[in-house]
């Protein structure tokens, strides 16, 4: 049993400093209550990305772009992230900071219902991130799948509800509905044929699969 106490602050003691874009940007996030990934998660997508060598990456859920500036980041050469979001202040604040942060070239903010989003994007993409509304996954999901490569992968953030998931625990904010949402959709995307899938106890849960 290694997820005890102590071991999340020691994942994210080892992701590097933020730099000061990218901390004033968590700054912000904290003090405006917006969500955005753990600083371990980040690190999830930089590594994720580097492994499937992506250049079309698509998220869904920019907020104020801190996800997608570690995507952006972590692209290869000539590489683009194409990002939805339906708040109109965050979505000016991300084009706002990724411009600072110096990959404005490499992002494509897109203020824009995120399923309807994915239905109009031609593949093939390498990579997707989806981090908005929980309830969207399984639609948007499948819409990720149409678009993905084989090799490419699709990222979904959130998948353990903060613990929720599991028998005993505090339900937080999340409803007992969710619970069993999030479960279903976490059984059924490891047993889709289509994938090979899995579910990372990192942040507040990560589940990446690869397309076949
Ligand atoms: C958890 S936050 C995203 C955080 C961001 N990925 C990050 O880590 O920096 C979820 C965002 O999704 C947006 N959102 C909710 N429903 C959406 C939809 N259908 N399409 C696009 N964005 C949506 C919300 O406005 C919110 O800003």
């Amino acid at each position: 049993m290694i997820f005890g106490p102590g071991i999340e602050d020691y994942i994210r003691s080892l992701v590097p400093e933020p730099d000061d874009v990218l901390a004033e940007m968590q700054a912000h996030a904290e003090r405006d209550d917006i969500p955005i990934v753990y600083p371990e998660t980040g690190r999830l997508l930089e590594v994720l990305i580097a492994m499937t060598a992506a250049r079309a990456a698509v998220e869904v859920g920019t907020a104020i772009g801190v996800s997608t500036l570690h995507i952006a980041r972590a692209l290869a050469a000539g590489g683009t992230v194409v990002s939805f979001e339906v708040d109109p202040g965050r979505h000016e604040a991300a084009r706002a900071y990724l411009g600072r942060a110096g990959v404005g070239d490499r992002v494509d903010l897109r203020l824009k219902d995120g399923t309807e989003g994915l239905a109009e994007l031609e593949g093939p993409v390498d990579f997707v991130f989806l981090d908005a509304a929980k309830g969207d996954y399984p639609g948007q999901l499948a819409l990720a799948l149409s678009l993905l490569r084989p090799g490419g992968a699709v990222a979904i953030d959130n998948v353990l509800l903060s613990g929720a998931v599991t028998a005993g625990r505090p339900r937080t904010h999340w409803s007992e509905e969710d619970v069993l949402t999030m479960r279903a959709f976490n059984a059924d995307l490891v047993a889709d044929g289509r994938v090979t899938a899995t579910v990372l106890s990192v942040g507040d849960g990560v589940a990446v699969a690869v397309r076949r």
